[in-house]
């Protein structure tokens, strides 16, 4: 197993390794590692079934239930509760999966529950010829980098994380009363490495508990402006038989754009938390650490 590193931020690619075949211990806990180490990792040119894919996420966790509203019956629904198809197919003028079409703005998956899914595995079957691209971003280094006052505004706070099935762009108004949210730290320490990460993003995020609307609205509209930096990102472009795995407690994600008269369809399966969700202190950064 060979581990190159894809971006200087984020991700890295696993280089001779057959997910299709389970890993032993050894190998579970040299992938674990690296996934801790680089936040995304990639697998090329896999050739992964259900079971397959189902096998090789189970190694990391408990595989977690995708939420699908009932009235949505898909082809998705069909293959189990934990398989999300993420595809712009239609039939009979339905699409097969979910978040079908077009660029998609920054998120982590599952913020909006007490108990946020912690990784993330998504496996390419049909990709366009360009474009429908994913970016992802190290949240580990958004917060670092934050300015000090900000920092400071932000210590101990809350940010409301709010669901709406199948959004892929920040669309109408929050409604508390009947909106599916919870509020999540907007400092987030990571069980495994100990490091602090900024969680939040543009898509899922809608508020700061505690302070003015304005105050709250010009903040995040920093924050979001700050987190989604190139330097902090890996922006991956896609081939049929790509895995690829990330931590959603310190990454954040989007699509670009993509033409709808092409095919795009991937297999998602998350995993779950075994740890809560821990508030973490605004990282403090060596001036030696930081160059
Ligand atoms: C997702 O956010 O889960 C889907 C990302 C993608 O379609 O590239």
């Amino acid at each position: 197993m060979e581990i190159v590193q894809l971006s200087g931020a984020i991700g890295a690619e696993i280089c001779g390794i057959d997910l299709s075949v389970k890993p032993n211990d050894a190998t579970v806990s040299a992938i674990e590692q690296a996934w801790y180490d680089h936040i995304v990792l990639l697998f090329r040119n896999q050739n992964l079934d259900l079971d397959a894919h189902t096998a090789f996420a189970s190694c990391f966790g408990e595989i977690a239930r995708h939420e699908r509203p009932k009235a949505i019956r898909n082809e998705a629904a069909e293959l189990g509760p934990s398989v999300m198809l993420v595809s712009n197919i239609r039939k009979n003028g339905k699409p097969i999966g979910s978040l079908p079409d077009g660029e998609m703005m920054f998120h982590s998956d599952t913020p909006y529950r007490e108990h946020p899914d912690k990784a993330t595995t998504l496996y390419a079957m049909e990709i366009p010829s360009h474009g429908g691209n994913t970016k992802f971003a190290n949240c580990y280094q958004a917060a670092e980098t934050l300015p000090d006052d900000v920092k400071s505004k932000l210590a101990s706070r809350r940010a409301i994380q709010v669901f709406e099935y199948g959004a892929v762009m920040k669309e109408g108004k929050f409604d508390r009363e009947n909106g599916r949210w919870w509020a999540q730290p907007v400092f987030r320490k990571h069980p495994v490495t100990g490091r602090t990460a900024l969680y939040v993003s543009e898509l899922m995020t809608e508020e700061i508990e505690g302070l003015p609307e304005d105050e709250s609205r010009e903040l995040l509209e920093f924050l979001f402006e700050h987190q989604a930096q190139e330097k902090f990102q890996y922006e991956h472009v896609w081939r049929p038989g790509d895995l690829v795995m990330w931590d959603n407690r310190c990454s954040i994600h989007a699509r670009t754009d993509f033409p709808e008269t092409e095919r795009r369809k991937l297999r998602r399966l998350t995993i779950k938390d075994e740890h809560p969700v821990i508030m973490g202190e605004p990282p403090v950064v060596s001036e030696v650490a930081a160059e």
